[in-house]
């Protein structure tokens, strides 16, 4: 659950629902969302819709400013041959012909090949290839937990998972106000590696205080 909408609705409305209208909302978190039934389902909602908004229509790219997580995954990753490549939460699909079999999902980017969340992707394939780059960064740990295990489960025996991860930096447009950025660090990097089953094959300090890392499922 995103904390910082909870505080904001909780403490505003004390619990009664009648006071958390569509002018409210609207006024505060910039989005309109249908009516729920309960604090939690507001929390939510609002959640997926200032995601969406701005994930849609305000974050801009320019992968040319990361020194890992950037270009140079091109030929890092077509040097492994790869049959499939995911790319989880491609933004723009920027890798799209330039990283072999690769398919792009992001749920808020109509560039994505589909445009699906992590945990809604369905599919039977598998993927010697997966990327995560900045996209398996918001909201709590259950949720990053959850998303983690669904690329494990997306990722063949064997094969590689590529991330850059945020800790915790507040993007700085206005419509970013609203979304928690899960503060990863390295212990956590490596509490997720046992906790997979993942051998941690690099972490290194990418630009903008962001972490790259890179995990391979043991077979
Ligand atoms: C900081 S951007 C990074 C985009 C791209 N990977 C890059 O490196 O340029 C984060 C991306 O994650 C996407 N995203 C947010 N929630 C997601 C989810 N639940 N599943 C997949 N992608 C998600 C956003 O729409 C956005 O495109």
């Amino acid at each position: 659950m995103n904390k910082k909408i909870f505080a904001q609705l909780l403490g505003y409305s004390q619990n009664d629902l009648d006071k958390v209208t569509r002018p409210y909302i609207l006024e505060t978190f910039g989005v309109e969302v249908a009516r729920c039934d309960t604090l939690e389902q507001y929390v939510e909602a609002i959640d997926v819709a200032c995601l969406h908004k701005y994930f849609s229509k305000y974050w801009e790219n320019d992968i040319k400013k990361w020194k890992y997580s950037g270009l140079a995954l091109i030929d890092e990753v077509n040097s492994l041959r790869p049959r499939a490549v995911l790319d989880v939460g491609c933004g723009y699909n920027e890798f799209k012909g330039k990283i072999n079999n690769l398919i792009g999902i992001d749920p808020y980017n109509d560039k994505a090949d589909h445009e699906v969340g992590t945990l809604e992707y369905r599919t039977d394939q598998k993927f010697d290839v997966i990327m995560c780059l900045g996209s398996i960064n918001f909201g709590s740990r259950d949720k990053i937990l959850s998303e983690i295990g669904r690329c494990v489960d997306l990722l063949e025996d064997g094969g590689t998972m590529f991330f850059r991860v945020n800790p915790g930096v507040q993007h700085n447009k206005p419509e970013a106000k609203w979304i928690e950025f899960f503060a990863w660090n390295v212990p956590f990097i490596i509490e997720l590696s046992e906790m997979f089953n993942l051998k941690v094959l690099d972490i290194r300090d990418d630009s903008n205080q962001r972490k790259y890392f890179i995990y391979r499922k043991v077979k």
